[in-house]
């Protein structure tokens, strides 16, 4: 665990801990505001953010960003990153072993930020994080709150492209997420 951003970012630098390594054009490390009350969760790296090394800047992040921009969240008030920061081969899933070598760096990242409020975007975000016990459908939208930290588990941004009628819950949730950051 390092405590400052220089030493775990040169950390990650060179990763080869998984196998992500070997097919990726850049680490999509996390993006955004390090002294955010609010920080968001999502799956992995797809094309577009493998080739920019940022995250959400694909298809599914400029609808996130639209859903931002309607309920009044700023991009640069809130951190985002992923449960693997290296793009799976054809936007598959993370796998198992991927997904844990690479929870420590994020686990890192949570540390040094301290959030209030953590968003889990979607199945894989809510499993790796809260447990294999949670699925999404009955968990988005509630509260659960571990160690001090507050976590809303939400659609992901690509479900909503699949499925126009999730919309309406995922902008509800963005307000509730709203609504509590502002709270003391
Ligand atoms: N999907 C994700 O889960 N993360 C990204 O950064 C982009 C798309």
């Amino acid at each position: 665990m390092y405590n400052n951003w220089e030493e775990l970012e040169k950390s990650i630098e060179n990763c080869e801990k998984c196998k992500l390594c070997q097919a990726r054009t850049n680490i999509v490390f996390g993006t955004g505001n390090k002294n955010t009350k609010i920080m968001f969760i999502g799956e992995g790296p797809g094309a577009d953010e493998d080739a920019q090394g940022l995250p959400f800047v694909g298809k599914a992040g400029q609808l996130m960003n639209k859903a931002f921009e309607y309920v009044g969240i700023n991009r640069d008030e809130i951190y985002i990153a992923n449960i693997v920061k290296c793009r799976p081969p054809g936007n598959r899933n993370p796998e198992e072993d991927e997904a844990k070598e690479c929870l420590d760096y994020l686990r890192n990242q949570v540390v040094l930020i301290k959030p209030k409020i953590i968003v889990l975007l979607g199945s894989v975000a809510l499993q790796n994080i809260l447990g294999k016990e949670y699925k999404i459908t009955a968990s988005r939208g509630k509260w659960f709150i571990k160690k001090d930290i507050k976590y809303m588990p939400t659609w992901h941004p690509a479900a909503l492209l699949r499925d126009e009628n999730k919309k309406l819950d995922f902008i509800r949730d963005l307000m509730m997420i709203l609504n509590e950051s502002r709270k003391n």
